[in-house]
């Protein structure tokens, strides 16, 4: 083989693992809401902990921040979704548990009991963290979108209330509330 073969060879390879590392990442994304469903160790959680400041969070707007892996969904609800959330019937759920880190597993999915107490110790309704995973199959909910003006997971059509519960589509349970509280007026501590 020529000196020029070699170098136009080498190159061939270089395009092919190039284009081979990119089918890998693509792979890597797809499957990452499948990966994202093993839990971390308890170890590994019970060490690790995440200030955020949401001082800047405006009314009715999300930030989004990664937790232990997880994306974790920080909203400043509106008035009008707070209201939206408490007048609905615990009858109209579909999964009737809290699913709080926060709360004893059997606390009803109240949205008093979904959202989380200020600093002052007030739960007004305005804070509500969560971990973005839809509890179908792991896919990240999108904000302020489907039926009940909440989140709304494309995979397979979960519509979650303004209280990040599941009302209608495959998902079984409300989205997740991880361990999580005030430190400060305007900073909040997970884990
Ligand atoms: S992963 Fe959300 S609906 Fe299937």
């Amino acid at each position: 083989m020529s000196h020029a073969d070699d170098q136009s060879s080498n190159r061939r390879d270089f395009l092919f693992y190039a284009t081979g590392g990119t089918a890998a990442v693509a792979g890597a994304a797809a499957v990452w809401p499948l990966i994202n469903q093993m839990n971390p160790s308890a170890d590994v959680q019970a060490a690790s902990t995440q200030r955020v400041d949401v001082s800047g969070v405006a009314e009715g707007t999300q930030l989004t921040v990664l937790f232990l892996g997880k994306p974790i969904f920080v909203r400043r609800r509106t008035q009008e979704e707070i209201d939206a959330a408490r007048g609905v019937e615990m009858s109209e759920l579909v999964d009737p548990l809290a699913r709080n880190a926060n709360l004893p597993a059997d606390a009803p999915a109240t949205d008093e009991d979904r959202t989380l107490t200020d600093f002052d110790g007030n739960n007004t309704g305005e804070w509500l963290v969560m971990q973005g995973v839809c509890t179908h199959l792991g896919c990240v909910p999108l904000g302020e979108q489907g039926d009940f003006g909440g989140w709304f997971c494309p995979c397979h059509g979960s519509h979650y209330d303004t209280a990040g519960r599941i009302r209608r589509g495959p998902a079984p349970e409300n989205l997740h509330i991880p361990v999580v509280s005030f430190v400060d007026p305007g900073v909040i501590l997970l884990g």
